[in-house]
């Protein structure tokens, strides 16, 4: 494993000269974020020895170097979902990459189930801690040295961060929420009852990525944002029938705004 990951590092070591402290996953929301990019390199998955290749629509599969707001970033363009048959170690083996290029701090996105009665479809909920309730646990196994055997995550999500993104959302006039995020394996979306039984979890959303990431990202010593676009309701008498197109739809309204907030909290971080 430790070797995958070290040859992966030294091989985009290489392909690059950039050595950004910033990583950002592109998931749903900010697909958008890497037309900002400037002096743009782009290192197609395929050609990455170890990584997984995308299997999803829509997502092209690409590491992408560059700058953001004048800030030396690196960004995922397309993730790997556990649904789609990953292992936990495949779904997570970017994270660990990112950690041996000197990544610092990580941003994810994603879409979401909002379960918490008062969301709205379209409102933006900063992620501040979550529910890890995929069926495997990606740091199962022999430990690898990033980390302790049994990691802390009492602040799994950068509380400096979220202040921050806070204090952005006022300045920007954009309304956000902020919540727990439970993460399932999909692809199901949820039936009523077990919308209502993440509720009573304590979960304000739930979606079908990220922890995973998330986990490793803390393992590894990496600071997290996480923010997540509601897209359908998972409140009794709202939950209506849900497509993927759906999310998609929803996702896209709220793009901008979930851009500008990130685009700046990533400028200030
Ligand atoms: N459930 C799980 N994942 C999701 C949902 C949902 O309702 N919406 C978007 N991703």
């Amino acid at each position: 494993m430790l070797e995958k990951i070290n040859e992966t590092a030294a091989f985009i070591k290489a392909a690059t000269q950039r050595r950004p402290k910033t990583a950002i996953i592109l998931g749903t929301g900010l697909g958008r974020l890497a037309d900002e990019i400037k002096e743009k390199e782009e290192i197609a998955y395929r050609d990455i020895p170890n990584f997984p290749v995308s299997t999803v629509e829509g997502h092209s599969g690409k590491l992408l170097f560059g700058t953001l707001g004048g800030k030396d970033i690196m960004a995922m363009q397309g993730r790997f979902h556990f649904y789609e048959g990953y292992s936990m170690r495949e779904v997570t083996f970017p994270v660990r990459v990112m950690r041996e290029l000197g990544i610092e701090t990580l941003f994810v996105s994603n879409a979401c189930g909002g379960t918490n009665p008062g969301f709205e479809i379209g409102d933006l909920m900063i992620i501040t801690d979550h529910i890890n309730l995929f069926p495997e646990h990606p740091l199962r196994g022999k430990n690898i040295d990033y980390g302790p055997r049994f990691p802390d995550m009492s602040e799994a999500y950068s509380k400096a961060l979220i202040a921050k993104a806070e204090a952005i959302a006022a300045e920007l006039g954009i309304t956000v929420r902020k919540g727990v995020y439970l993460g399932t394996q999909g692809p199901t979306f949820e039936t009523p009852s077990e919308y209502r039984m993440f509720r009573i979890l304590g979960a304000d959303a739930v979606g079908m990525s990220t922890v995973p990431e998330v986990i490793v990202a803390n393992h590894c010593g990496i600071k997290v944002f996480g923010m997540s676009i509601v897209t359908d309701l998972g409140v009794e008498g709202k939950i209506v029938e849900v497509t993927h197109e759906e999310v998609q739809r929803a996702a896209d309204a709220a793009q901008p705004k979930m851009t500008a907030i990130m685009r700046e909290l990533i400028k200030r971080s």
